[in-house]
């Protein structure tokens, strides 16, 4: 089969499509025929091994443990592990795996849901760890109640068209930030409001919220502070790397004083929320944005559009 594979960190010329032998699924596996696949934030950095922590996370310190790329997918079970009952060959499904940009791949039962049948299979794809990230961050960090005042920095990627789509559908008031060129997109996903941040800053208008989620944080994190209202939230799922050294080590200091709390959400992928989402797939709440599409041999440049930052919703990876 083909497939994208990496052997060595670096940029995206790294990224190889090659000839490689079809995955086998262990007990506790199906094969899938990957229908499509989507990039994530964390597939460059696994593919450039940085930070440091991502060579953990990829299994190795000098090249890659595993050489598969992509995590989000959706596809055809073609066959199933031994110890498998919950799915038979030919379901359409989608979640996780490791090694989800080539024709074939194996995911764990339980990182699989059904895919809703009047949802595209790259609509599906799009959903899995940004669906997640910002399921997590809004209901179990955020503690997200409805009625809210919420402001969503980075609200025109991945995470945060998400992360804009479910506070909506669980009630909130939502202020979205994004460039110019995301505004109308913004609005018509459901924001209340739109904040354009090349003409204005979210500080300026006098405005505190119960919520403030940095889906892709660009902000200190004080001025994230600042922008709370008395007992509220701050949280955040990424950014730049200052961000989130800051995310990680100042949050819990700066929770200490005062009723407002700072968190970084580290999101867990997992059946129970992979269910919900399939449900919000289903009934429409959500409907994944996907900017772009491209064929298996262009893995590299949509991996390279998404970590240039300005990526509208989703990059997604679409088979024949
Ligand atoms: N903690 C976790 O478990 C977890 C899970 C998944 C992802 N993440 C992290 O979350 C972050 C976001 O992921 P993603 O998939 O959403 O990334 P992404 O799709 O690459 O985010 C791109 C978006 O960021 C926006 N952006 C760029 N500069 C901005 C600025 N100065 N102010 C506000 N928005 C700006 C862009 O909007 P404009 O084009 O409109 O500027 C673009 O739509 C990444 O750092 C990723 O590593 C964390």
């Amino acid at each position: 089969m083909k497939a994208i594979v990496c052997t060595r960190y670096g940029g995206p010329d790294v990224l190889r499509l090659a000839e490689v032998a079809t995955p086998v699924p262990a007990d506790n596996e199906v094969l899938l025929r990957v229908r499509a696949a989507s990039v994530n934030a964390l597939d460059w950095r696994l593919m450039r091994g940085k930070p440091l922590i991502a060579r953990f996370i990829a299994g190795g310190m000098r090249r890659p443990a595993h050489a598969g790329v992509g995590r989000d997918v959706a596809g055809e079970v073609v066959s199933v592990g031994t110890g498998v009952t919950r799915f038979a060959p030919g379901d359409a499904v989608f979640g996780a795996c490791i090694g989800a940009f080539a024709e074939y791949a194996c995911a764990k039962v339980d990182r699989l849901v059904p895919k809703p049948a009047h949802v595209s299979f790259e609509s599906a794809a799009a959903v899995p760890v940004a669906g997640t990230t910002a399921l997590q961050a809004l209901r179990d960090s955020g503690r997200i109640k409805a009625g809210q005042r919420i402001l969503i920095d980075g609200a025109s990627g991945g995470v945060g068209t998400f992360t804009l789509q479910i506070a909506k559908a669980l009630g909130a008031n939502v202020t979205a930030v994004c460039s110019p060129a995301n505004v109308d997109a913004a609005h018509a996903m459901g924001a209340d409001r739109v904040i354009d941040y090349t003409r204005e800053d979210f500080l300026q208008d006098g405005q505190r919220y119960d919520l403030v989620v940095g889906a892709n944080a660009h902000r200190s994190i004080f001025d994230y502070r600042r922008a709370l209202r008395e007992a509220g939230i701050y949280v955040m799922a990424g950014g730049g790397g200052s961000q989130i050294l800051q995310g990680l080590l100042l949050a819990p200091l700066l929770s200490l004083a005062g009723r407002r709390k700072l968190r970084f959400v580290g999101a867990k992928l997992g059946l129970g929320d992979l269910h919900v989402l399939q449900g919000m797939l289903a009934e429409g709440k959500i409907v994944p944005v996907i900017e772009r599409r491209y064929a298996l041999h262009e893995a590299a440049d949509a991996v390279r559009h998404v970590e240039a930052g300005h990526a509208r919703g989703k990059a997604v990876i679409v088979m024949p």
